[in-house]
């Protein structure tokens, strides 16, 4: 097995450093002169023209993946997008027809609740396309179509480069389908191409300068019992994510929040010392979300909240609010989630290390549930 890790402490610190090329393998021979080609899905133009929904399901991590896929497939193609669990998804007796497509994604597509829920809405007349990152799983075989993440194996039961993968192919689909629909200009596809292509050297940049502050923070952490994670827009799922890992691998209570609920509940936990970690939105982002997250952090830092901000270079309203701030490239905003994760997954590994925990191997939990 330390032959396997090739010389990496755990299988989760290998993968967590090959997010980069997770990034670059998903898009690799996808990307050509500026467009997108997606050769899975040739023969696929009329059925991805006339779908008048797309429905993500899945579970875990990939279901996160999904709600940040939301956000681009809406605003680039206009077709309307949910997200939702699929073990809650098909006991609810869903509205489903064949202009619905339904995107599921697994990395393992083997999932048995994802699974069933594929098969339930294929029986019920939707189309299906599976985004998955292991070859001839049976989740593709059960859809209609597969867009593969070429993330490579992953071993760690707690998902992070399939993560990113994910995104990085929902973000593919999502270009595609505006392209076929014409929703977006060929420049516009252009410049969402530009920036994809630009994500790998960006988290190896991150990898670069912050890891080692990262894993020295979580280090000072050891014996934290409660953390918060708080997103807005598509650092949202992000902030669930950063939870989820937490859980997972340290065994401590965790929640991400969306920033605009703090008011509506959650502020009440804020107490002197709880560490809150925010994924503060561009200042380019729409809907002066920047300084609306800035308010959300002075909001609790009133309270007595220990700020960890994880900010665009050069952002400099973070600083005065902020005990430690985690710095991420710049990116257009729909493209932070990516960049903004990675800190996130290096956190919790260092906490579960720090803590003595076994990474690779959480208590409880399953690299891929094939049960109901
Ligand atoms: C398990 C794993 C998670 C993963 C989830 C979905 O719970 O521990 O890391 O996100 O399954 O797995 P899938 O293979 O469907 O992506």
């Amino acid at each position: 097995a330390a032959a396997e890790k090739g010389g990496w402490s755990s299988f989760m610190a290998k993968e967590v450093s090959e997010e980069p090329d997770a990034v670059a393998n998903t898009l690799r021979g996808r990307i050509r002169e500026g467009h997108i080609e997606i050769p899975e899905l040739d023969g696929m133009d009329d059925l991805l023209t006339g779908i008048d929904r797309i429905l993500v399901l899945a579970c875990g991590t990939a279901a996160y993946a999904g709600m940040v896929g939301k956000y681009a497939l809406e605003s680039w193609t206009r077709v309307p997008v949910d997200v939702e669990l699929a073990h809650e998804f098909r006991y609810r007796d869903p509205v489903l027809s064949p202009s619905t497509l339904v995107v599921s994604i697994s990395q393992s597509g083997e999932t048995m609740d994802t699974l069933m829920a594929v098969k339930y809405a294929r029986e019920r007349g939707a189309k299906t396309l599976s985004i998955c990152n292991t070859q001839g799983a049976t989740i593709p075989r059960e859809s209609d179509a597969v867009v593969y993440t070429h993330a490579g194996p992953e071993v760690a039961v707690a998902s992070t480069k399939a993560f990113v993968a994910q995104i990085t192919a929902l973000y593919l689909l999502a270009l595609h389908v505006a392209r076929l629909r014409g929703s977006l200009s060929p420049e516009q596809i252009a410049e969402n191409v530009a920036e994809l292509e630009a994500i790998p050297g960006k988290l190896s940049r991150v990898l670069e300068t912050e890891q080692d502050r990262i894993e020295q923070l979580a280090h000072w952490m050891g014996d934290t019992r409660s953390v918060l994670f708080l997103g807005r827009n598509v650092g949202y799922p992000i902030a669930m994510e950063g939870a989820l890992k937490l859980k997972e691998l340290a065994y401590i209570h965790a929640e991400g929040f969306a920033a605009g609920e703090l008011k509506h509940g959650p502020i009440a936990l804020i107490e002197p010392g709880q560490p809150v970690f925010v994924i503060v939105p561009s200042p380019r982002a729409e809907g002066e979300m920047h300084r609306k997250v800035i308010s959300s952090i002075e909001e609790i830092r009133a309270r007595g909240a220990r700020v960890i901000a994880i900010a665009e270079e050069g952002d400099a309203a973070v600083l005065p609010l902020a005990d430690e701030v985690l710095r991420i490239p710049l990116a257009a905003p729909m493209f932070e989630p990516i960049l903004g994760v990675m800190p996130l997954h290096i956190f919790a590994m260092g906490l579960a290390t720090a803590k003595g925990l076994d990474v690779d191997q959480p208590r409880n939990l399953a690299k891929s549930v094939t049960v109901e």
